[in-house]
């Protein structure tokens, strides 16, 4: 199994290098060639990620961190190799600031409970704004009420982009009373790219302690939690040409070493007793259960994969197909994009007078075409734009202009039988 870091990035940007990695993109739905464009919910996999999944079951089998025996210390190393992996990839100082979760929604909800119970006291102030994932959200309204603290929420303008001096006048509360600001790097429906480092760096003088969502950040942008300078990052391998199941949530040592654990368990423990129990080490404390091992093996890959290519230049590829699609998208009477801002990734999210999404999302469907339709778990973000849901297209590195012509063809189709 490859747990080595990659030898040279590849120095050009070969699409049908990259297409023929993975097996999905052969497969026919309703006879037609398969194009994925429901890379934001999920992404696909390359073949070496489901390899390394399956040589771990195959071959090395084993709980970690818990036996002597060979295969549990093979387990354990390559476990550990992933976690190394991640942390160069995410520049943090430290492996054990990478803790393994079942993904996004399970990270932002360990940083929530374990947070909220460190920092929040009634009438404490939680920072959100008003295009994140219901995940980065309901976990956020959970604490508090426990707390009896009160969730303040960034406006979005009309672009689809934070209302910077807004977000500004919310963190300066004149009472000094927020405590925590838990933002998303990258829209899931829109798209935008979000300044993320300097609202940070605004907060960071405040004190404010900054949490994260980067579900959709890490499979389209290089992220460094040290520049950003956030306290918590969290992202989930599924999006990023990873597994699904398992996900990471990085924390800042210091505060790390000062939160309860969420969960408890087998692992997590140093010593345990009938009357009382003391913790693991980091990460241990917050890695409660026998982890996704094949999981993490998997995701570690995905990583090593991506780095196997020049992110930048996957990067641009992404937004050549976004804007090509939104050019030619425009072209229909009656679309309007959702989410106009100047920094995107690849996504592009649409609403058609006279055209209901989830009747043109079954018509493309029949084409061959995956989209994702609805609110796409931002209900308060679908609220702010007046409509019930969109239709989304989101790229990845493996998609096409061609495949773009097609998904345009496909609509306008459509739309002339929905009309
Ligand atoms: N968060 C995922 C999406 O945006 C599921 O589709």
């Amino acid at each position: 199994m490859s747990t080595s870091t990659s030898s040279a990035v590849k120095a050009a940007f070969d699409i049908e290098e990259i297409r023929a990695q993975f097996p999905i993109l052969k497969e026919l739905v309703h006879g037609k060639p398969l194009v994925y464009f429901d890379n934001a919910a999920t992404s696909q996999k390359p073949r070496r990620v489901i390899k390394a999944e399956s040589t771990y079951y195959a071959t090395i089998n084993a709980n970690v961190h818990r036996g002597v025996h060979t295969l549990s210390t093979k387990a354990t190393e390559a476990q550990e190799a992933s976690r190394e992996t991640i942390r160069t990839h995410l520049n943090a100082k430290h492996a054990h600031e990478v803790i393994f979760t079942s993904g996004t929604t399970a990270s932002i909800n360990l940083a929530a409970n374990s947070l909220g119970q460190l920092l929040l006291k009634k009438g404490d102030e939680v920072v959100i704004s008003g295009m994140e994932h219901h995940s980065n959200i309901v976990p956020w309204q959970l604490a508090c009420e426990r707390h009896g603290a009160v969730l303040k929420v960034i406006p979005i303008s009309e672009s689809g982009e934070w209302d910077f001096p807004s977000a500004n006048q919310l963190i300066s509360s004149s009472a000094n009373r927020v405590r925590i600001l838990a933002i998303s790097h990258v829209s899931n429906t829109l798209g935008t790219i979000n300044p993320v480092k300097e609202l940070v760096a605004e907060a960071k003088k405040r004190g404010i302690v900054t949490v994260v969502d980067g579900a959709q950040a890490v499979p389209h942008l290089k992220v460094d939690v040290q520049d950003l300078g956030c306290d918590f990052y969290a992202f989930s391998g599924h999006k990023a040409y990873g597994p699904t199941g398992i996900g990471v949530l990085y924390g800042r040592e210091e505060l790390l070493e000062k939160m309860p654990p969420w969960q408890g368990g087998g692992e997590m423990i140093d010593q345990v007793t009938l009357e009382k129990s003391t913790w693991a080490k980091l990460p241990f404390k917050f890695e409660a259960g026998t982890p996704n091992i094949a999981g993490i093996i998997g995701l570690g890959e995905a990583i090593r994969w991506m780095n196997d290519y020049d992110l930048v230049a996957m990067a641009a590829h992404e937004r050549t197909l976004r804007e090509h699609a939104t050019k030619e998208l425009l072209a229909i009477e009656g679309l309007r994009i959702i989410g106009t801002a100047k920094e995107k990734v690849g996504v592009v999210s649409f609403v058609i007078d006279g055209v209901h999404h989830y009747d043109l999302g079954t018509l493309l469907d029949q084409q061959g075409i995956a989209v994702r339709t609805g609110h796409h778990c931002t209900q308060p973000l679908m609220e702010r734009f007046g409509v019930s849901g969109t239709t989304r297209a989101s790229f990845a590195c493996f998609n096409t202009n061609a495949e773009v012509d097609a998904m345009v063809a496909a609509t306008k189709k459509a739309v002339k039988m929905l009309r």
